[in-house]
């Protein structure tokens, strides 16, 4: 079993309230979690509660979890742990009333012999999440506990304050956890340490030195079951407001006083103060063709499924510094890179045709997959008589630690940090509320969507957007592989 230094997770033993505990988010990423950080002792004592429309009893989730952690978990599950985790989960459908949910976690509560706090999740969609905190409200079960609020938080800047002041009645903000994966990922925490560890970046980390930034999530998935769901929100709902936001707030933030919750909080709430509203002129919306005929899909659907767009952050380090953010289904590879291009030196002494500055600028680019990557590209001369250039790259790769398999899964991550009750990479009201307000003049007059095809990198007005610059995606030259002979 791994072992775990000691600090990293909570104190006290855990009762999760698991609303949504039959949905998809649950099968594939939160059961599989909580057995992972129950199994391994991260946590001192956990017990689950599932709740959701299902009329299923306590048998029916066991097997209900054991399906997901079968289907869904990345490590095996050994017959003795799992087990031992089955014999701490309940149910109680939705339907049975805060009565019954009270009684459950009283009875949840007593096996433990001291201490203990709760974690309710909402893993459903605003509404239903509202009603389930006026039901934990009514069954008394805000006293001693934290709650996971999932996206989306409000659709626009006023369904967002109703939705935050009426959460506000129930729980006090800093009981309140909004929980934003990308944050959780591995490397989107490694930007910090990379930009603050580090005496050699930061000091070139500005418009003095950047020309811009890319922040690129194309993703090659379609939208399975969740048709209906992504109709009424979109991509930049989906993912920009929440995700790409919220990696750019990390990018571009000032260096906080403290590695602590609030002053990096304050560091992203400033950036986003200082963003200037998004431009429907600056904005591309696509959408695949063939989505109209999907299920669960209007026929003249104006929803987007693609969207790229150029942000500006109107402050001393960033003015006049584009960020271009992209993301969208259905496109020809899945990736999440940001990509930092530096200013290019004037190239005056070289001579005509050696290659100085052909390959684009030099460029500092962080992979966000789970096996983070970085690299930094260069000019260098190429071997040989005369002074010809090639773009060169120094590489990590995240694979070469030999320590992958210490990472987290993101939600692990996060569930552990809401238990702790360590706020740092969960978004605020505020927060959420500044990115409505400058995404107001796109919404209010979102430009139309242009078709894409499946399998392309979106509608060609994409070329435009980043003129005079290119995107990075696809890369000219792939990430070096230490198997691969040659590269
Ligand atoms: C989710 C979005 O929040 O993030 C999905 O709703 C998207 O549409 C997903 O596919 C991407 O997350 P990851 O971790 O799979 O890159």
């Amino acid at each position: 079993m791994q072992k775990i230094p000691a600090g990293v997770g909570p104190r006290y033993p855990q009762v999760v309230v698991l609303v949504g505990a039959t949905g998809d988010l649950s099968r594939r990423k939160l059961l599989p979690g909580l057995f992972h950080l129950a199994t391994t002792g991260f946590i001192p004592g956990c017990r689950i509660i599932g709740v959701s429309l299902d009329s299923l009893d306590r048998d029916g989730f066991r097997d209900f979890a054991r399906k997901a952690l079968d289907e869904f978990s990345t490590r095996k599950v050994a017959d003795a742990d799992w087990n031992a985790f089955a014999q701490n989960l309940d149910y109680v459908p939705l339907a049975a009333g805060a009565g019954a949910l009270k009684g459950a976690v009283d009875l949840a509560e007593k096996t433990f012999p001291g201490e203990c706090r709760r974690l309710h999740y909402m893993s459903v969609p605003p509404s239903a999440a509202l009603s389930a905190v006026r039901m934990l409200g009514e069954a008394d079960l805000v006293e001693r506990s934290r709650i996971i609020m999932e996206k989306p938080f409000g659709t626009d800047l006023a369904s967002a304050v109703s939705l935050n002041a009426r959460l506000h009645e129930v729980f006090e903000e800093d009981r309140i956890f909004r929980i934003d994966h990308f944050l959780g990922k591995e490397p989107a925490q490694n930007i910090l340490a990379f930009r603050f560890a580090n005496g050699l970046f930061e000091p070139i980390w500005n418009r003095n030195f950047i020309d811009h930034v890319q922040i690129d999530v194309p993703e090659t998935l379609a939208l399975g079951k969740r048709g209906p769901f992504y109709e009424s929100i979109g991509a930049f709902r989906d993912m920009v407001v929440t995700h790409l936001f919220q990696i750019l707030g990390f990018m571009a933030m000032e260096p906080p006083t403290a590695l602590e919750p609030s002053p990096i909080s304050e560091e992203k709430n400033k950036v986003f103060r200082s963003m200037l509203p998004i431009q429907p002129a600056d904005v591309v919306r696509g959408q695949y063709t063939g989505y109209r005929s999907e299920e669960g899909i209007h026929p003249e659907s104006d929803t987007e499924t693609f969207i790229a767009l150029k942000c500006l952050i109107d402050n001393w380090r960033w003015a006049g510094v584009p960020f271009f953010l992209r993301t969208g289904k259905r496109l020809a590879e899945g990736q999440r890179i940001i990509s930092i291009a530096f200013r290019e030196p004037p190239k005056s002494m070289f001579p005509a045709g050696s290659g100085v500055g052909a390959q684009g600028p030099d460029h500092l680019t962080f992979d966000l997959a789970d096996a983070s990557k970085m690299s930094l590209s260069f000019y260098g001369k190429r071997p040989g008589p005369g002074m010809r250039l090639d773009k060169l790259s120094l590489q990590f790769a995240m694979h070469d630690t030999g320590l992958i398999g210490d990472v987290l899964e993101a939600y692990e991550r996060l569930i552990l940090d809401a238990m702790r009750g360590d706020p740092t990479l969960f978004t605020t009201a505020e927060g959420i509320e500044r990115l409505w307000e400058v995404s107001t003049p796109l919404l209010e007059a979102p430009p139309a969507v242009r078709p894409y095809a499946p399998g392309s990198w979106g509608p060609n007005a994409i070329h435009q957007l980043v003129a005079p610059h290119a995107w990075r995606l696809p890369f000219e030259r792939v990430w070096r592989d230490p198997n691969r002979a040659g590269n």
